[in-house]
């Protein structure tokens, strides 16, 4: 199946959604958390109490890294937590649920990690892939392997962090739009994993050169015998963590480190999540066609071509110091609903906006390819910036070809003068992005929502159809980057993977594939639910704000 062909049958429309099963097997909900039953474990919960860590200032987490920390079991442990690691735990009549630093689809959580490293003092003597366990905070090993290997092989890294995705898991509620909901997911750990690296002064980059069947023969996704009747992986990327500088050994994988991979001592079989499963095929279809075949002759990673716009204007008006970068981790939340009524400074909107461009630090440095989508705004009440559409081109190579696919009659304006920021059209917007984003109120009672447009067509046919999913991971990015932008400014975020998608096109004018909407986002003041009941995400921990 062609990406095209998948993306239009899962699109949303007002009288049809796209497949599902249209109700909620709850006897079936799989398993939030994977274990490796018979695996060595290797608990990461910090030895001694831990009290407050050392004050990390917020914005630091988008600046490159000086340096370059040790590979340690600590630091690893601290960057998981802080990506990947539970952020609460919410209970509600009876109910009790796990909140994780990076957001998921209704929760569902799809995405796995696996950390492959050299030896580590006090682990293991030789190098190791092992599967994380953030229910626990324990590494669980998947195999261990020749030192050798890993130190040939691994350059300036320090370890490797591979992800997959269990389909079921978003599929078990969404049907077939689950893969693109998995692949959004994927994109946000990606951009966890590259702002935590940051906390220990590491750089985290995607490995373009790593294919989907070495990264499944890296992480043992493809050991049937590991697996039995329990649901599969799909392989999605690698990123090296380390001094981005001396990761050109790894861009692919050596022969000779799949080779010890291979030869190692496999160790954990992986527990089954849910005792019913449905199939979809149009998922298998679409997870088949766009399989990775890695890629060499990349242009460079993003970090290095497109410069962030100035935040000076932004920074000059902040109130007060930078919030803790931990604290922002930590408390990220998705609003359940917006009050309708409060504003935003438009200097915080800018600086929001800035943040979005690609920069030279993270989570930007992580991805290989140049920006491939734009923001479309709807901006309700912003100060300083009159209600209506804009539209903020994330690479100003793409303005022509934008301008020529939106079809509609609009205003092309400066909006500002710091960044490039477009005003489209004058008016209240509220309805019509309620409308858009499946009359989900959230869309129109914060201060702005966003539609994510990807340059659609023309990024297959460069990349070919493994891109489908790259173009969701930089949705993803972007995503995390506004969720934490607007818990740092004191507001909320909630990402928004429904809607209807040729409504979107319809006011944008769009009429093909050229470009189309991946994601849509919103921020406002959060209305919080009092009912729930809100305990630490780790027992050692204290509360997060
Ligand atoms: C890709 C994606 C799509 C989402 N779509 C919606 C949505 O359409 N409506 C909504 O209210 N929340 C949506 N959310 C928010 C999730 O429900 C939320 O992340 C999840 O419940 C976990 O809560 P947390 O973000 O507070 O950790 C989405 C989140 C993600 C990552």
């Amino acid at each position: 199946m062609r990406p095209a062909d998948y993306h239009d049958r899962t699109k949303h429309h007002v009288n049809r959604l796209a497949r599902s099963s249209g109700y909620l097997d709850w006897a079936s909900q799989p398993a939030p958390f994977r274990a490796y039953t018979g695996a060595p474990v290797t608990s990461l919960v910090p030895r001694a109490p831990v009290h407050s860590p050392p004050y990390f200032a917020y914005g630091q987490l988008f600046d490159p890294p000086d340096g370059g920390g040790p590979g340690t079991a600590a630091a690893i442990g601290n960057s998981l937590r802080y990506a990947l690691g539970l952020s609460a735990w919410k209970s509600f009549r009876g109910s009790r649920w796990a909140l994780r630093v990076n957001p998921s689809s209704g929760n569902l959580h799809p995405t796995e990690a696996y950390v492959v490293t050299g030896p580590l003092i006090g682990v293991a003597a030789t190098a190791g892939v092992y599967h994380y366990a953030p229910d626990r905070h324990e590494l669980e090993l998947r195999v261990a392997f020749d030192a050798d290997a890993w130190r040939a092989a691994a350059g300036g890294a320090a370890w490797l962090v591979a992800l997959t995705s269990i389909h079921w898991r978003e599929a078990w509620k969404y049907g077939e739009r689950a893969f693109r909901y998995c692949q959004h997911d994927l994109g946000h750990a990606v951009a966890a994993l590259a702002m935590a690296a940051r906390l220990e002064d590491l750089d985290a980059r995607m490995l373009p050169g790593w294919s989907r069947a070495a990264i499944g023969a890296l992480v043992g996704a493809d050991r049937d015998s590991d697996f039995g009747d329990a649901e599969r992986e799909e392989p999605a990327c690698v990123l090296a963590v380390g001094r981005g500088d001396g990761f050109g050994g790894l861009w692919s994988p050596a022969p000779r480190f799949l080779d010890a991979i291979a030869r190692g001592s496999w160790t954990g079989h992986a527990t089954r999540l849910s005792g019913e499963r449905l199939d979809w095929p149009a998922i298998d279809e679409v997870a088949e066609a766009t399989a990775d075949p890695g890629r060499g002759g990349v242009e460079g990673y993003l970090a290095g071509r497109t410069p962030r716009a100035p935040r000076e204007r932004a920074d000059a008006t902040s109130d007060g110091p930078d919030p803790d970068a931990r604290t922002v981790l930590l408390q990220r939340r998705s609003a359940v609903a917006f009050d309708g009524t409060t504003s935003l400074a438009g200097a915080r909107f800018v600086a929001m906006l800035a943040r979005t461009l690609p920069g030279p630090g993270a989570p930007w440095s992580a991805l290989w390819w140049t920006p491939r989508l734009h923001l479309a705004l709807f901006v309700h009440r912003v100060d300083g910036i009159e209600p209506g559409l804009y539209l903020l081109p994330r690479d100003r190579d793409a303005v022509p070809r934008l301008r020529e696919a939106f079809g509609n009659d609009f205003l092309w304006e400066v909006a500002d003068d710091s960044l490039p920021l477009v005003r489209l059209a004058r008016g209240d917007g509220r309805r019509i992005s309620q409308h858009v984003s499946c009359d989900q109120a959230i869309a129109a009672d914060g201060c702005f929502s966003v539609a994510m447009i990807a340059d659609f067509a023309r990024s297959l046919d460069e990349y070919g159809p493994s891109f489908y999913r790259h173009l969701f991971w930089e949705a993803g990015v972007i995503g995390q980057v506004l969720y934490l932008e607007a818990e740092a400014a004191g507001a909320r975020g909630t990402g928004i993977g429904c809607f209807f998608d040729d409504l979107v096109h319809d006011r944008l004018g769009i009429t093909d594939h050229r470009f189309q909407s991946l994601y849509h986002f919103a921020v406002g003041r959060p209305v919080d639910d009092a009912r729930l009941t809100t305990e630490p995400g780790y027992p050692w921990e204290p509360l997060a704000p």
